[in-house]
């Protein structure tokens, strides 16, 4: 009988040791930044990724007695920019695992009163985020740890494993009920899972998520012009030294829920609205095979429904 074994996808000793750029991952944020790309001429509002959120979230929360803010995760800062240049009595901490950037951030955010932590997110002392209003985790869940090639037999085979892993797969699983994906093998985003329990059961009155989902999905009418594929189930992405996942955004839901959290679900293309004129329904109905910047359009649109985001509220009773 022939024995699997599951793998764990770690990006810590890239982020820590190799990174260098992120060129290599145009996030949809890095990709608003320059104020002339012909990407911002699509938008509603030719405005920063940050910028655009931030308006987004002032009309489900209230932005205005928002101060102090934890960023996990911000590249090269471009975000936290967008925030502090639409409410400059923000305090932000950036807490990032990579130093290289760090030192980014630093110098995009050089004429703001930020404080900064190196320090891999799963290792922060809970303690450090009592106080924080408002957390912020966008294009970094896929990075964390996933387990892959899991089967549910290895989580319920007694006796039940010592093996660390396993035990906190299995855990995730009962504690919040999770359903059993279908199939022998499915790969488990057990890292993100661990984050976003970690972030709610600080009690941070309000949590924003945006990540590449797997459970994407695009609206009929858009349908004819945006063909998106979801797996269901975490997908492997090939990057530059390192590989990461896409999130399963339903289980997020339940651990966040589980721990009094009320959860907004929806594309970035809520926050990032576009019109579908008739030029962009010519360039996604050829697939932007006409012209290299045409293929950029349509890979930035597409992102737009590939790329999901979860606002989380605290439910106080
Ligand atoms: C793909 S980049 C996204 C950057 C930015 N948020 C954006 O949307 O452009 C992933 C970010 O998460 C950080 N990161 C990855 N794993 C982390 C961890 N375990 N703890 C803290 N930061 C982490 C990386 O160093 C990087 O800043």
């Amino acid at each position: 009988m022939m024995t699997m074994n599951y793998t764990v996808n770690s990006t810590k000793a890239y982020h820590v040791n190799q990174l260098n750029s992120l060129g290599w991952e145009l996030t949809v944020c890095n990709a608003l930044y320059p104020e002339n790309t012909l990407l911002r001429k699509l938008l509603r509002n030719n405005n920063s990724y940050g910028r655009l959120l931030y308006h987004y979230l002032s009309n489900l929360l209230p932005m205005e007695k928002i101060k102090r803010v934890v960023e996990i995760g911000g590249g090269y800062g471009y975000l936290m920019k967008g925030f502090l240049d639409s409410n400059k009595a923000l305090e932000p901490c950036m807490l990032d695992i990579s130093p290289y950037l760090i030192e980014k951030q630093k110098e995009t955010l050089k004429d703001y009163h930020i404080s900064y932590k190196v320090e891999d997110f799963l290792e922060t002392d809970p303690g450090f985020l009592g106080g924080f209003d408002l957390a912020i985790m966008n294009e970094n869940l896929g990075d964390f740890p996933t387990l892959i090639n899991l089967s549910r037999k290895m989580l319920e085979l007694p006796p039940k494993s010592h093996d660390p892993y396993l035990r906190q797969a299995l855990y995730f699983f009962e504690r919040y009920k999770l359903d059993w994906p279908p199939g022998e093998a499915f790969n488990l985003n057990s890292g993100a899972l661990e984050a976003v329990e970690k972030l709610c059961a600080s009690g941070v009155s309000y949590i924003f998520l945006g990540e590449h989902s797997c459970e994407a999905t695009v609206p009929e009418s858009l349908r004819p012009f945006i063909q998106i594929q979801s797996a269901g189930s975490p997908e492997r992405i090939s990057l530059m030294g390192h590989d990461e996942y896409s999130i399963k955004f339903s289980y997020l839901q339940q651990v966040a829920r589980a721990l009094d959290y009320r959860c907004i679900r929806g594309p970035f293309a809520d926050f990032i609205p576009f019109d579908l004129t008739e030029e962009l329904r010519f360039i996604m109905a050829s697939h932007g095979q006409h012209k290299d910047e045409d293929e950029m359009i349509c890979q930035f649109i597409e992102d737009l429904y590939k790329y999901e985001y979860l606002v989380l509220i605290k439910e106080i009773h």
